[in-house]
C-alpha cells in the first residue's frame, strides 16, 4: 500500500505520489514546483543556497519553524509539515518583507545564489524572536546568536558585513502586514497528522514513517536492513555525492516518543530524534563547558536536521558528539524486537565503522550523568581542532574530565575522535592520571602516554604527528585551564576574543 505525500506549501496542501523516494526537496522545488528562487551551490548541505524553513506542530500545539538544507532532505520527510521558501515572503501587496527590506537598505544583497539561502536563514530568526507579528513577546538576538544563525550560509566572494548589518536592521522595521497565520497553519498541519505508519513507495523502494518505538521495532525486526533515515545530514550526502541507491528507508522523524529528553534520576535521557540543535541546548544548561563544541558543530540548518542519535549510530572516526558524551560517561539505549539493552557509549564502537549494534536494532536513546554528587567536583572540557572555526569537520576533538577530589584526580576520562578508526578512550593516559594530583607533571606523563594510546592517521586534514601534538597540547590546556591554585581564568579560553584582541592590537601597532 502506498500513500501519497502530504504537505503545505505556497498556501495549498500539495499531495505527491509520483516522486522517488530519494527526490530531494530542491529537485522537487527547482524541477517539479518550479520554485527556482531555491539554489543549488554544493547539493551536501555545506554552502547553504538551498535554505528553506520547515514548519511542524510542536508540543504545545503551535508550530515550530527551523531553517534547513533542502539539497539533502529527502521529499516524503515533509509528510505532515510546512515549507517555505523565498517566494513565500513577498507580502500580497508586492511590499517586501522587513527581512528583504533591510538586505537591500544594507545593501546586503549579493548574488543570486547565496541570497535566498541568507533571507530564508535570517527569516528563520526574525520569526524566532517573535517579529513576525506586533506584541510583547519579540525580542532581539544578540549579535552572536546572530551569527551563529548565519553560520550555514557561505559567501564565496564578497562578505559578511552588510548582510550582518541587514540582520540587525530588520528588527528596527515594522512587522509584516501579512504574517504567517501560524494558527490556521497548525490547524492544516493537525489535519494532516496520521494514525498510523505513513507508507510511500516508488519504483519499488519503500518509505515508512511509523509513529511509535515499537511499529518501528517491528519494521527493524521483520526487516533488519531496511535503513534508519533521520535527520539526513549524512545519508542526503550518500545520494546527492555518492549516488547510492539506499533501499527501503524507515523514518524515525514522526515517533513521537524519541523525540523528547528527560531527566529521570541522575540521568538526562536524549530520545535518538532529537536534533543535534536541541540536544546541544539541554546539554549545555547542566555543562556549559560543551558550548563552544555545540556552536561549532557543523552549522544551524544542518544542527536543526541532523539528530544526536544519527551522530553516535553514525559513529564517525570524526564526529563531534562522541568524545565530549563518552567523556562524561554518556551510555546508549539500543532496542531490538521486543528487548531494550544499554551499553557504555564507548563500547559501542568496535571497529572502523562497526559497532555493538545487531542489524534489526536501533539507538532509543543516549543518557548523560547530570552534574550531581561527588559529579559537581567533576572538570570537564572538550576542543574541537579544524581548518576553519565554524562549520568545518574536525582534524582531532578531544574531551577530558575527572572528579576533582581535592588536588587528587579521580574517574579520569579521555576521549578523542580523529586519533583512531573510532571515537576511543585513552586508557594510558587515563590510567596516568588516575589517584595522582592534578600537577603538571602529571599533566607531561598523561601527554606523553598519549602516544600508546593513539597512532592517528595522517589525511588531508592533518598528518599524524600534527594529531598526535595537537592532542598532547589538548591535554595540556585543559590542566591550564582547570588546575588549581591558577593565575589564569577558569572559564574555557573565549578563542574569538583572543583572536579579536589580537587583531585589535595589530591594527593599533599598524
Ligand atoms: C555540511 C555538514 C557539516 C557537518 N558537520 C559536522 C560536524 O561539525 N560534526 C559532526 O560530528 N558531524 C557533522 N556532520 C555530520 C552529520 O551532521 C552528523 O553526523 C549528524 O548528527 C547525523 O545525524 P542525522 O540525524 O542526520 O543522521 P542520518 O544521516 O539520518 O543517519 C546517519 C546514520 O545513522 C543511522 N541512524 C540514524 N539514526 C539512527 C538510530 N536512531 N538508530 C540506529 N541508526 C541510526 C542511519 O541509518 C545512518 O546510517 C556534518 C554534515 C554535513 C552535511
Ligand atoms: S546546495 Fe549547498 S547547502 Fe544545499
Ligand atoms: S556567493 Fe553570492 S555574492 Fe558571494
Amino acid at each position: 500500500m502506498t500513500q501519497p505525500i502530504r504537505f503545505y506549501h505556497r498556501n495549498a496542501i500539495r499531495e505527491i505520489s509520483d516522486a522517488p523516494v530519494t527526490r530531494t526537496v530542491l529537485q522537487y522545488l527547482r524541477e517539479d514546483a518550479r520554485c527556482t528562487g531555491t539554489k543549488e551551490g554544493c547539493a551536501e548541505g555545506d554552502c547553504g543556497a538551498c535554505t528553506v524553513v520547515v514548519g511542524e506542530r510542536d508540543e504545545l500545539g503551535g508550530v515550530r519553524f527551523k531553517a534547513v538544507n533542502a539539497c539533502i532532505q529527502f521529499l516524503p520527510t515533509l509528510d505532515g509539515r510546512a515549507l517555505f521558501t523565498v517566494e513565500d515572503l513577498r507580502q500580497p501587496d508586492g511590499a517586501l518583507h522587513p527581512v528583504q527590506q533591510a538586505l537591500v537598505e544594507c545593501h546586503g544583497s549579493q548574488c543570486g545564489f547565496c541570497t535566498p539561502g541568507f533571507v530564508m536563514s535570517m527569516w528563520a530568526l526574525y520569526k524566532k524572536h517573535g517579529h513576525e507579528y506586533h506584541g510583547a513577546n519579540r525580542t532581539v538576538p544578540t549579535r552572536e546568536e546572530l551569527s551563529n544563525a548565519l553560520t550555514g550560509n557561505l559567501c564565496r566572494c564578497t562578505g559578511y558585513r552588510p548582510i550582518v548589518d541587514a540582520a540587525l536592521r530588520m528588527f528596527q522595521l515594522p512587522a509584516p502586514a501579512a504574517p504567517v497565520d501560524t494558527a490556521a497553519l497548525s490547524r492544516t498541519l493537525l489535519s494532516l497528522e496520521r494514525d498510523a505508519t505513513f507508507q510511500y513507495e516508488h519504483s519499488g523502494q519503500r518509505f515508512a514513517a511509523p509513529r511509535t518505538v515499537d511499529a518501528l521495532a517491528q519494521i527493524k525486526q521483520q526487516q533488519p536492513a531496511t535503513r534508519i533515515l533521520a535527520g539526513s545530514t549524512d545519508v542526503g550526502l550518500w545520494v546527492t555525492r555518492q549516488m547510492r541507491e539506499l533501499g527501503d528507508l524507515v523514518y524515525i522523524g514522526q515517533v513521537a516518543d524519541l523525540q523528547t529528553i528527560e531527566a529521570i534520576d541522575e540521568w538526562l535521557c536524549i530520545g535518538a530524534g532529537v536534533s543535534v540543535e536541541a540536544a546541544y541546548a539541554e546539554l549545555a544548561k547542566h555543562y556549559p563547558e560543551l558550548t563552544e563544541m555545540w556552536l561549532r558543530f557543523a552549522s544551524l540548518p544542518i544542527r536543526n536536521a541532523g539528530t544526536l542519535g544519527g551522530n553516535v549510530a553514525n559513529g564517525s572516526p570524526i564526529g563531534d558528539s562522541m568524545p565530549g558524551l563518552i567523556a562524561l560517561g554518556a551510555r546508549v539505549v539500543l532496542r531490538g524486537g521486543e528487548l531494550e539493552r544499554e551499553l557504555p557509549l564507548e563500547d559501542l564502537y568496535v571497529a572502523y565503522q562497526k559497532k555493538d549494534m545487531a542489524e534489526h536494532e536501533f539507538v532509543v536513546a543516549v543518557k548523560v550523568p547530570t552534574r550531581t554528587g561527588t559529579r559537581a567536583n567533576l572538570r570537564f572540557r572538550t576542543y574541537k581542532i579544524s581548518k576553519r572555526f565554524d562549520s568545518d569537520i574536525s582534524a582531532v576533538c578531544a574531551a577530558f574530565s575527572f572528579i576533582a577530589d581535592g588536588d587528587a584526580i579521580r574517574e579520569p576520562r579521555i576521549a578523542f575522535g580523529g586519533m583512531a578508526a573510532t571515537p576511543k578512550r585513552a586508557a594510558h593516559a587515563e590510567s596516568v592520571l588516575q589517584d595522582a594530583d592534578w600537577h603538571e607533571a602529571t599533566v607531561r606523563a598523561a601527554m606523553l602516554a598519549l602516544a600508546k594510546d593513539y597512532a592517528p592517521l595522517s589525511d588531508m586534514r592533518a598528518t599524524d604527528a600534527y594529531r598526535l601534538e595537537a592532542a598532547k597540547n589538548t591535554l595540556y590546556r585543559f590542566w591550564l585551564e582547570t588546575r588549581s591554585h591558577d593565575p589564569l581564568p577558569k572559564q574555557a579560553l573565549d578563542v574569538r576574543a583572543v583572536e579579536a584582541a589580537c587583531a585589535q592590537a595589530a591594527a593599533a601597532a599598524a
